[in-house]
């Protein structure tokens, strides 16, 4: 390991400004170590989008903040998953296919009603069909500015592929639960008793999911307050709607580390996110009280694959001019995903 983390060093320093490695931070300490930007999704966006110098951005995250990435850098500039297997399993719930389908549904039903917003947890086919029908995307740091601005555009929106970020952030909103309604992708139908409510409704729900934060239950909070009545318990939006309503604080990966970096000394806190978050949060803050949510940990195994031996590998196919694990997205896809984007920076 020392061998391959001294060779990771020095290739970055033959490299330069030639080579930028942002990281998202849910992204393993050994790899974190050597990243030149982290941030949530929304930062590394805006991050990438000005590394113009870079002629190479091997990018330590999963391969939607890829595509985003070589979306807003130009064509010379090279975009690298260090390990392409290191998707999202939200992302990959929502494909196009489905999504052309289930549009002409909701256009039978609702008219020229609905605007399609987009998580960046999607595939840049996603963004470009929102780009293409007056549509964004957000994050989950600005998903209420962006829900927000859909409204003023539109009666309804359409929120993917995430339902309980769209569920947690309408909510937040004042929008009441029976004005949502959930599209399940798999059988092309709205779930439930939804067809009682379409008339009214004005969010319909995506039906995807993290499978990180859908193990956080409130049974997990339960068990942290009972353990320490003091303890303030904290989750991404991406949690489910009991589990939001139940903790203290909800907010992005940055606005997590915000509020620890802010938290007193001796204060107690259960986080509901990403393993690798929260064990850096402890060892940074060893003097605030720190733990997962939930004491299996929670890891994302796609972020986790994206290791030392892969960013080396990679980062040894640069130096030789041969990089290998290039993502580019298609032409016409990135022009269209581009204006879903830059109507979420100009919102
Ligand atoms: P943020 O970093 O934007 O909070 O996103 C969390 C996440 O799940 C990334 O995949
Ligand atoms: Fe996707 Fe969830 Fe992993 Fe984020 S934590 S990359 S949403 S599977």
């Amino acid at each position: 390991d020392v061998q391959m983390m001294n060779r990771v060093k020095e290739i970055k320093s033959v490299l330069g400004d030639r080579l930028f490695i942002p990281g998202h931070h849910y992204q393993k300490d050994e790899v974190i170590q050597f990243a030149d930007a982290t941030g949530d999704s929304l930062q590394l966006a805006k991050i990438s989008a000005s590394a113009q110098e870079a002629e190479y951005i091997v990018f330590c995250g999963v391969h939607f903040m890829a595509e985003t990435a070589d979306i807003l850098t130009s064509n010379a500039q090279k975009v690298i998953l260090p390990d392409l297997r290191a998707g999202c399993s939200m992302a990959d719930m929502a494909n196009i296919h489905q999504l052309e389908r289930a549009w002409s549904v909701i256009q039978e039903q609702f008219g020229d009603t609905v605007i399609p917003l987009t998580y960046v947890n999607s595939t840049a086919a996603i963004k470009a069909f929102c780009g293409r029908h007056g549509g964004a995307t957000l994050t989950s740091s600005n998903a209420e500015p962006m829900l927000k601005w859909a409204f003023s555009q539109k009666a309804r929106v359409l929120f993917l592929p995430d339902q309980h970020l769209g569920r947690n952030t309408a909510a937040k909103m004042g929008i009441a639960l029976e004005d949502m309604v959930v599209w399940n992708p798999i059988r092309n139908v709205f779930e439930g008793d939804a067809v009682h409510h379409l008339e009214t409704s004005r969010v319909i729900l995506w039906k995807g999911h993290c499978s990180v934060h859908e193990k956080f239950t409130v049974a997990n909070i339960e068990a942290c307050r009972e353990e320490d009545p003091n303890i303030t318990i904290l989750v991404h939006p991406e949690c489910p709607y009991e589990v939001v309503t139940h903790a203290d604080i909800s907010g992005s990966t940055q606005k997590i580390i915000e509020t620890i970096k802010q938290a007193p000394d001796g204060s107690s806190w259960a986080i509901g996110t990403e393993m690798n978050l929260v064990n850096r949060l402890r060892q940074a803050y060893p003097k605030k009280h720190i733990r997962s949510l939930n004491p299996n940990m929670c890891p994302c195994l796609t972020m986790n694959r994206i290791d030392l031996p892969h960013l080396l590998w990679s980062l040894e196919a640069v130096l030789q001019e041969q990089p290998i694990n290039i993502v580019q997205v298609d032409e016409a896809i990135a022009t269209e995903a581009l204006q879903a984007i830059e109507r979420m920076f100009s919102a």
